[in-house]
């Protein structure tokens, strides 16, 4: 399949529509990362999308609508939580887990009788959605285990040859993905950090639960997401934890051992490192500039010659959460045996 690269201009995403309607899978920017969209009604075509990714058919896909009103055409049971969820937090890096009223694919929901449901506030991944006039499921646009994409080369990179069309709108902004929040309980229960924090939304609603380190047996009704293999790049990542001093002493016995070292950390920690290949995400004081470039570190050391990867560890304080979330599930020591 030759996979066509499409500008964000309105004929264009009238094409694009007319593709998704056509049952094609087609990419598009959010504001989190970018998102690989089929018609969310339609067996076929969501079929097409866990194909193209190699996803497991056991982890369920984000529904994605273009306005509020159109939450209700595929859910019961919104309670004045997830209302005020809703209403505060959509359109944006947001999405909500309510019980589903059966008319998204069940494939979409992977059998789970509840559905994940976002507005992009991103324009074009909306005015896409408008005019398919179509739910989209869509997932990151990545090959399955490997980091979200948050520009449209990197779209290509994974899924040249296994998808229609790439929307290219440029760089996401936020770049990592949406706050997975469940809200069918009493409590909401954060079942992936992401751009909205757990602060945010405390003071949205009050109390809320972050789902912790399940079993997998416990993360798999949850959040089947939770199980899997993330984020990786092609060579091992260690997470180092400590002052620079104790970060140098990690890069030196690599390196004795013949390895070529690369380094993800912010500038400042950078300044006092020597490695052989690095990549500054930002300022520690701008967790929201490390957020977006995270991604692009990762795949950054795919075009090098490293054989490990070391990460900083940052806060867990507002969207530092998000960040080490993503870190420690492309962190080697945290990878199934496959
Ligand atoms: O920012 C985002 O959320 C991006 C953009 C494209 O919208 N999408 C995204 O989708 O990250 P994906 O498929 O890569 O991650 C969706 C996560 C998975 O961890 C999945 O298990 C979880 O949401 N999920 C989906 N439906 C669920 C459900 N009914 N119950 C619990 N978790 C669900
Ligand atoms: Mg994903």
């Amino acid at each position: 399949m030759k996979t066509e690269f499409l500008d964000a201009n309105p004929f264009a995403l009238q094409q694009a529509a007319q593709r998704l309607q056509a049952h094609e899978v087609v990419a598009f920017p959010t504001e989190t990362v970018y998102g690989l969209g089929a018609d969310a009604t339609n067996e076929t075509a969501v079929a097409k999308i866990f194909q193209a990714k190699g996803r497991p058919a056991d982890n369920p896909l984000i529904v994605h609508v273009h306005a509020r009103n159109q939450i209700a055409h595929y859910v019961t049971d919104i309670s004045p939580m997830a209302q005020a969820l809703i209403d505060q937090f959509m359109p944006g890096p947001f999405t909500i887990i309510l019980k589903s009223n059966g008319t998204v694919a069940p494939t979409v929901t992977a059998g789970l009788d509840t559905v994940a449901i976002r507005i992009p506030a991103h324009p074009v991944a909306r005015d896409l959605i408008e005019a398919a006039a179509l739910p989209l499921a869509a997932p990151s646009a990545n090959l399955s285990g490997k980091p979200s994409p948050t520009n449209a080369t990197h779209v290509y990179e994974d899924l040249n040859g296994r998808i229609a069309a790439i929307i290219d709108g440029g760089a996401t902004g936020i770049g990592l993905e949406s706050t997975v929040v469940d809200a069918t309980g009493d409590v909401p229960v954060i079942l992936r950090p992401g751009g909205v924090t757990k602060q945010d939304i405390e003071q949205a609603v009050g109390r809320v639960e972050l789902a912790g380190e399940l079993t997998e047996q416990e993360a798999q009704p949850k959040s089947p997401g939770m199980k899997y293999n993330h984020y990786e790049p092609d060579a091992p990542l260690v997470l180092i934890t400590g002052d620079s001093a104790f970060f140098q002493q990690h890069i030196n016995t690599y390196q004795q051992e013949g390895k070529k070292v690369g380094v993800i950390a912010s500038k400042e920690l950078l300044t006092q490192l020597d490695a052989d290949h690095t990549y500054a995400c930002g300022s520690k004081d701008h967790l929201e500039e490390v957020a977006a470039k995270l991604y692009y570190a990762l795949r950054y050391f795919n075009d090098t010659d490293v054989d490990i990867i070391l990460a900083e560890i940052f806060t867990q304080e507002g969207i530092g959460a998000a960040i080490m979330n993503r870190l420690s599930k492309a962190a080697t020591y945290n990878k199934k045996q496959q």
